[in-house]
């Protein structure tokens, strides 16, 4: 069995349900997981998923970004000094809904990945599953990827792909999207905490 010192200390960065941060802690629990979820954080206190957290015993923090104003570097960097003082190894955004500082995303090159729900480079940004709707596309899905500072644009590391049907609504769309999250989003982790993944350029290969 691995030992914990050998697992890389994550922090999962949340703002509000958290279902993909559960489905993170689920898995890290599972024997020979490659990391351990030291820290769950997020930028408001009643976000939702920090009850769940407490609940399985992983330790909690709140930086509200409301106290920092228009002030994104002081907002960064009052979340980095956190993430410093846990000695997080990999940080996973998990519906963290704020855009992320040049800076900090620099900081955390190829150690901080994000899910998104659609399949990037389609669709970036928020309301994706009204938008695919809209747009009438036939497969949907999810996408995770390393974050750079350009918003939803980093390396893409997994994807999964969901059929649109057509009594789809917005919600019956993001349910079907959302288990697919919730596969992808932990193997993803486990990828890159056993150091399985290499970053050429913009594309993700899985090392031999
Ligand atoms: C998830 O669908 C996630 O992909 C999305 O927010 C939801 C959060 O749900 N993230 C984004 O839109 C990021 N741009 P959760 O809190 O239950 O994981």
């Amino acid at each position: 069995m691995m030992r914990d010192r050998q697992k890389k200390r994550v922090a999962i960065l949340i703002s509000g349900r958290g279902s993909n941060m559960e489905a993170l802690v689920r898995a890290a629990r599972t024997p020979g997981f490659p990391a351990e979820i030291v820290l769950v954080l997020s930028n408001k206190a009643e976000a939702g998923g920090l009850a769940f957290a407490r609940e399985a015993g992983i330790t909690t923090a709140v930086v509200e970004h409301k106290a920092y104003g228009k002030d994104r570097a002081a907002f960064d960097a009052a979340m980095q000094d956190v993430l410093v003082a846990h000695r997080v190894e990999i940080v996973c955004l998990a519906g963290f809904m704020r855009l992320l500082t040049a800076e900090f995303c620099t900081q955390w090159l190829g150690r901080m990945i994000n899910i998104h729900p659609a399949l990037l480079p389609s669709f970036k940004g928020l309301d994706t599953h009204a938008r695919a709707l809209e747009a009438g596309v036939k497969l949907h899905g999810c996408t995770t990827h390393f974050v750079t500072p350009g918003m939803d644009e980093g390396p893409i590391i997994l994807q999964a792909a969901v059929p649109v049907l057509d009594d789809d609504t917005e919600a019956s769309l993001a349910a079907r999207v959302l288990e697919q999250e919730h596969r992808i989003y932990p193997e993803t982790l486990r990828l890159l905490a056993s150091d399985s993944l290499a970053i050429e350029r913009q594309r993700v290969l899985r090392r031999a």
